[in-house]
């Protein structure tokens, strides 16, 4: 697939510092990562200054117990990649520069990656991720998005949410309910047993024209059903609340390939490991003979192995040193991360 033998590779945009090392062929001989959840959790969301203190003293020795795990030296890395963004800037200098320093000591090539592509990527060494073209619904904390991945490597954003992601839906409801944080996996484990008929939420943007999203109208709903207390059962509410989120997901999936004319969908990002997710897509999907990708469930939460793969995916002829972080980067920009 690449003619790298070994990549290393870094993801620090958020509050997980995950370092990965993976063969040219997508093999994962390492992937490390340190949740920063704890240090955030006494705030009820993360704070940025203490994402970056905590990255910079995680970085040296997660990496040294990557190369432990897949029994490399550091002379042995042929290529370095990174998240260069969207996300936190200060946590994204720290894996960014780390990484610069690496290549440029082991004077190997340098690839920034587009955080987004990492996760539409994050299988694309197993056997059954698709061929260009496909649609990728990417639903995490900070995003909730479809795109459409074209045959000439362009991907273009075709719809996103008017204003909460649905990550962060289940992680602002789940602190209203005391959870903690993040939320969206407890409030999928209680669901499991719960009664997804018994509260009614709206589906936002259901009958709109395009492929847009919005979460902020559920989540209101959610917490005046919490405050009335009512008969309140907690899994039957986590159960009818992670209904809403899938079904507006699924149906705005499937309507963009519909579309568009293309039967292969691929999802991505931390909620793509949501039990109910998964189960709608692949059962409304047949009718429609639309084949659909789930990464496994460890590679749907931010790692690095996706963005070392997003890597392998690239045709690249040169490492772009000057190449800087950018909190907003769109991905319609990535390009602008190669650019010498
Ligand atoms: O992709 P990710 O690790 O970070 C971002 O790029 O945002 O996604 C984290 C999000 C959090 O909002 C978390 O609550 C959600 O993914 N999440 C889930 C599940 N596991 C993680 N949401 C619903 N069900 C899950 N099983
Ligand atoms: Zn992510």
């Amino acid at each position: 697939m690449s003619s790298y033998q070994n990549i290393l590779a870094f993801e620090t945009s958020c509050d997980d510092t995950a370092v990965a090392i993976v063969t040219g062929q997508g093999e994962i001989l390492a992937n490390i990562v340190y949740s920063q959840d704890s240090e955030h959790t006494p705030y009820g969301g993360v704070v940025p200054e203490i994402g970056s203190r905590s990255h910079i003293e995680q970085i040296v020795s997660k990496t040294k117990i990557a190369f432990e795990v897949a029994k490399l030296s550091p002379s042995e890395i042929n290529a370095v990649a990174v998240t260069c963004g969207p996300g936190l800037i200060g946590p994204l200098l720290v894996g960014a520069q780390f990484a610069k320093g690496f290549a440029l000591a082991q004077k190997i090539p340098f690839i920034p990656v587009h955080h987004i592509e990492g996760h539409i990527f994050s299988g694309a060494t197993q056997n059954n991720f698709p061929k260009l073209p496909f649609i990728a619904l990417i639903v995490s904390g900070g995003h909730t998005s479809l795109y459409l991945c074209q045959e000439d490597n362009k991907i273009i954003t075709i719809g996103q949410t008017l204003d909460d992601a649905a990550g962060e839906a289940f992680d602002k409801v789940g602190r209203a309910l005391g959870l903690g944080y993040p939320a969206g996996k407890k409030m999928d484990e209680l669901a499991m047993s719960g009664d997804k008929n018994r509260f009614k939420f709206p589906i936002a943007m259901k009958n709109s024209h395009g492929f847009d999203f919005s979460f902020s109208g559920l989540k209101t709903k959610a917490l005046q059903f919490i405050e009335n207390k009512d008969n309140f059962c907690l899994k039957d509410f986590c159960a009818s609340f992670q209904e809403a989120i899938a079904i507006a997901l699924v149906e705005k999936a499937i309507k963009a390939c519909k579309t568009k004319k293309i039967n292969k969908l691929v999802l991505g990002g931390g909620v793509s490991s949501n039990s109910r997710l998964r189960e709608l897509l692949i059962n409304n999907s047949l009718k429609d003979e639309i084949n659909v990708f789930l990464p496994s469930k460890n590679l749907c939460t931010d790692n690095a192995v996706m963005i070392a793969r997003a890597a392998l995916a690239k045709k690249l002829s040169a490492s772009n040193f000057l190449s800087d972080v950018r909190s907003n980067l769109k991905i319609e920009e990535r390009e602008l991360l190669l650019k010498v």
